[in-house]
């Protein structure tokens, strides 16, 4: 027992009942800075408001996004700056926030001997419901996520998709108010990922999730923003974000092409005219239609195509 209980106060730090009378819902962040031990800037100085059912933070690895949820969710102090949730200071009203939240760490797994069920049950419990309400909830959580038929086998015999579907679970079930997910499909086969989105949209409470897949952004939010080296690159909804590609193709040529304004590899980037890149077709360039991935090169950033 002693051991479990370290292993979710590791993953899992958060203990208390919680209560669900307001959504909690605007984050406020404000200069958001932190430095780790070894001099380097994970933050440099993060500042906006995330006041939506779901905001999405994507950025490549290395970009600050772990650091970001971690500080968020009371797990890590910051450098400098400061962030209130509802208006709940994160530092001076740590109790008041963790009462109300949950969060998933990045490659989270459930613990391999037990049961799904004894899994979500075990969490409800240490947040403070009686033994009777925990399995109520976590019946009723693994029926919603459609992890009844797997409830009793032990969590080692799941496959991926279906193990981070068990913290989804955990997180409906716990009724928090505001849940953090962190990178939550990568690593994951396309159907896993579809999966765990649909158990994803299950969730009532509102969500701040990190990812660096720009479909999953697309998919889950309204509420899109970019890091990168601990800074903000890009925020808006999709739509929003898309329009600076308006009436733009992209041309990608396989050789040096000095005018282009990015590379990645050995691909030259650039952004012309549908009408302009006729031209460029019949001197070996390919062209294709933006989407939010574009975002990644426009900012230097590699991205997984
Ligand atoms: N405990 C740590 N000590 C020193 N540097 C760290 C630590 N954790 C993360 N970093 C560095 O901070 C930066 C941001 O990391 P992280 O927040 O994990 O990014 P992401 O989640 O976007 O991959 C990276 O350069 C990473 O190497
Ligand atoms: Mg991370």
């Amino acid at each position: 027992m002693i051991y479990l209980y370290f292993y979710i106060d590791f993953y899992i730090p958060i203990f208390r009942k919680v209560s669900c009378t307001a959504a909690f819902k605007m984050i406020e962040i404000n200069k958001l800075k932190k430095r780790y031990s070894n001099g380097a800037y994970a933050l440099k100085g993060i500042t906006i408001n995330l006041d939506d059912k779901v905001a999405t933070i994507i950025g490549r690895n290395g970009a600050g996004k772990t650091t970001l949820m971690r500080i968020l969710s009371t797990q890590l102090l910051q450098t400098s700056g400061s962030v209130t949730i509802n208006g709940y200071d994160i530092v001076k009203d740590v109790g008041e926030i963790r009462k109300r939240i949950v969060s998933i760490p990045q490659e989270a797994s459930p613990i391999g001997y037990l049961t799904p069920l004894e899994h979500i049950k075990m969490y409800l419990v240490a947040r403070g419901l009686s033994f009777k309400q925990a399995d109520q909830d976590a019946s009723h959580a693994l029926r919603e996520l459609e992890l009844w038929e797997a409830r009793n086998q032990p969590c080692d015999m799941l496959s991926g998709g279906m193990k981070r579907k068990v913290f989804v679970a955990m997180a409906l079930a716990s009724n928090a108010e505001l849940v953090f997910l962190d990178e939550p499909t990568t690593g994951l086969d396309p159907v896993s990922r579809l999966e765990v989105w649909s158990s994803i949209k299950m969730l009532k409470s509102n969500l701040v999730l990190t990812t660096h897949y720009m479909d999953e952004a697309q998919e889950l939010s309204k509420r899109i923003v970019m890091i990168d080296s601990g800074e903000i690159k890009e925020e808006g909804t999709p739509a929003s974000l898309l329009k600076r590609f308006t009436g733009k193709v992209r041309i990608e040529a396989p050789f040096n092409d000095p005018k282009s304004k990015y590379r990645i590899g050995n691909t030259f980037i650039r952004y012309v005219s549908p009408r302009e890149a006729e031209k460029f077709i019949k001197l070996g360039y390919s062209v294709k239609r933006p989407t939010l991935d574009d975002l990644f090169i426009v900012n230097g950033v590699e991205y997984e195509a």
